[in-house]
């Protein structure tokens, strides 16, 4: 029982530091005029996020890339400024659900690639895990806790489905070369649990797993631009010492028994996405390499990339 209690009660602090920024925003604004950029352009949409910021992160210390953010809220354009050493010419303050085709097209004006890293983000109902408590001590079935999204048309139908193909558009029509995009593992399975949250009792409002693959559907039928899908395992924030990454397709991965890879590994996977021509679509996890070299070795990819046969069914 008291196992249970401090499970639910860590649930409930990592929920508030996970998911309690706040929101507010109407039009996009750029801040600041692109100026004399020598590197190549690439946008990063969810440039706040937990991977997003990382995806930024390790662009901003590239030489080949000058990446600019595109974020929902003037407190991670902040963090942006502060973390990451952006310049106002590198963060844009824009909304994918409230932006029309051509304010989006204009963000990406002059770029040579997309980094797509948002999604609806789940917001914990607190009010949930107090009745799972509740539950716990009357000695019924807990259950599982509830989640609303982080803003009231932020549901996956339009954040990772309509938000997402409107960026596609915007890209190919502003003349973007390449898109790469940070999807989920387990689009495959209709019955994940991932696609009952936020699911509502009419049965709108979640599906997050289905709406991903039906934006990754759209853009692998494009023609006039090249992409990178990623789908990554369950996402970490710390990794182990020595790790090495393992790729495969069709949600394969799914099997074993440790499907888990650290954010800024998924990061590195995507810049790297970003220096290649073809179109690939993948799934990745990580291993640990007990004993083994520290970082993360990503020689995985490239035998992957020799492998033509492992295509991605859609
Ligand atoms: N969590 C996992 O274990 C897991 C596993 C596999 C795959 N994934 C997928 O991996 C990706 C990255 O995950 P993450 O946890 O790092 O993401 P995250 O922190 O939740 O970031 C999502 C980003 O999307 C932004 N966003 C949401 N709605 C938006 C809108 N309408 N306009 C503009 N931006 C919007 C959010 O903005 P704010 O910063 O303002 O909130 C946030 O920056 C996601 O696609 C996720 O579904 C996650």
């Amino acid at each position: 029982m008291k196992t249970h209690v401090l499970a639910i009660v860590a649930i409930l602090l990592i929920s508030i530091d996970v998911f309690s920024e706040g929101f507010s925003f109407s039009k996009s604004r750029r801040v600041g005029a692109q100026s004399g950029l020598s590197a190549q352009r690439v946008i990063v949409t969810g440039a706040g996020g937990k991977t997003g910021q990382l995806v930024f992160e390790q662009l901003q210390a590239s030489s080949e890339f000058t990446p600019v953010g595109v974020v929902r809220s003037e407190k991670k354009a902040k963090l942006l400024r502060t973390k990451y050493f952006a310049t106002n010419d590198q963060i844009i303050i824009g909304d994918i659900c409230s932006s029309d085709e051509s304010e989006t097209a204009g963000w990406m004006t002059d770029a040579y690639a997309l980094v797509v890293a948002t999604s609806a983000v789940p917001v914990l109902k607190k009010r949930s895990l107090v009745k799972m408590l509740a539950k716990k001590f009357t000695f019924q079935k807990v259950g599982r806790p509830e989640f609303r999204w982080s803003a009231p048309d932020g549901f996956p139908e339009n954040v990772d489905y309509k938000g997402q193909l409107k960026q596609f558009d915007a890209a190919v029509s502003a003349g973007v070369k390449r898109i790469v995009v940070c999807s989920s593992m387990g689009g495959t399975q209709e019955d994940n649990f991932l696609n009952s949250i936020g699911k509502q009792e009419d049965g709108s409002g979640g599906d997050i797993l289905k709406w991903k693959r039906k934006a990754e559907q759209y853009l692998v039928r494009l023609k006039e631009v090249s992409h990178s899908i990623v789908h990554p395992g369950g996402l970490t924030n710390k990794p182990v010492p020595s790790r090495k990454l393992v790729v495969d397709v069709n949600d394969a991965l799914l099997e074993r028994k440790k499907r888990q890879i650290y954010r800024g590994d998924v990061a590195a996977v995507m810049v790297d996405q970003l220096r290649k021509t073809d179109n690939n679509v993948f799934d990745i996890v990580s291993e640990e390499v007990e004993g083994g070299e520290e970082g993360f070795d990503m020689g995985a990819m490239g035998e992957f990339e020799k492998q033509k046969e492992k295509i991605y069914a859609y």
